[in-house]
């Protein structure tokens, strides 16, 4: 894993979007993995900001996003596909037809799940995923106890993940318990993973999936099998890391040619 920890969340975020530009620069038809949650939302501006500015291209590329809530249909305000297009793909020339995100309102769950698979399998399989992780633990919506080899499916909301996005839901009786996720065995199949986590209210779940124990209950903790992931982090969020001084030297002292 490269820990990467930076002053603030707005540094954060370019070190992010300069991984994502430097790909699509190489490769123009890049497969993208994307995150929503209030953490990636600077990420998103820097690269509207680079496609309006510095003409980043994103005309050829595709996109997956990792999850969605049952029930919400992609107009409803919370949904993340209205999300998604709000913050990212109404700025950017990404072709609509390339983008993927997971539908709340399928009839046939289980259906909808084995073609999503077969959809990211037929695009080549991810190049870059961008993750969040929530307080317990979760990357997409893989809560504690998910099988560390799992593909897209339902999962059921944990309180503790319910609690944390109430204050997105105007109504809470209207926050859906069920969601569709990628699994973690298909966020390990992308070839490079970038999480970000920012916060206080981050650091402790950021210090056992760093420097923990591989383990279902804390299922960010997997990455450390990941052979090219980057956790990106502010100092608040990387305040319970037992090795953050060393992590930051290296990072500071990377030779020219390992640079993003
Ligand atoms: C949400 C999303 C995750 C996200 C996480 C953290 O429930 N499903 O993809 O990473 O929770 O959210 P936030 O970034 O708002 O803290």
């Amino acid at each position: 894993m490269e820990i990467i920890i930076q002053s603030d969340s707005k540094e954060g975020d370019k070190v992010a979007a300069r991984m994502i530009a430097g790909l699509i620069r190489r490769k123009p038809d890049a497969v993208l993995g994307l995150a929503t949650g209030s953490t990636p939302l600077g990420l998103y501006r820097e690269l509207v900001r680079m496609h309006r500015e510095e003409g980043l291209d994103f005309s050829g590329v595709t996109s997956f996003n990792l999850d969605e809530y049952i029930g919400l249909a992609t107009d409803h305000p919370q949904s993340y596909h209205r999300f998604m297009f709000e913050n990212l793909f109404n700025h950017i020339n990404m072709a609509t037809d390339r983008i993927h995100v997971p539908d709340g309102m399928t009839a046939d769950v289980p259906a909808f799940c084995a073609d999503y698979e077969q959809s990211i399998r037929a695009a080549g399989g991810i190049d870059l995923q961008v993750l969040g992780i929530g307080t317990d633990g979760h990357v997409g919506f893989n809560e504690p106890s998910s099988s560390l080899a799992s593909r897209t499916r339902i999962k059921t909301l944990t309180q503790q993940t319910l609690s944390d996005n109430a204050r997105h839901f105007a109504d809470p009786s209207g926050q859906p318990h069920h969601v569709i996720t990628m699994g973690i065995g298909t966020i390990m199949e992308s070839r490079q993973v970038v999480m970000l986590a920012f916060g206080a209210n981050k650091a402790d779940a950021v210090a056992r999936s760093v420097e923990g124990p591989v383990c279902a209950m804390m299922p960010a903790s997997v990455l450390q099998f990941h052979p090219r992931a980057h956790v990106i982090l502010d100092d608040a969020s990387a305040a319970r890391l037992s090795k953050a001084d060393y992590y930051r030297w290296v990072y500071d002292n990377k030779p020219a040619w390992q640079q993003h």
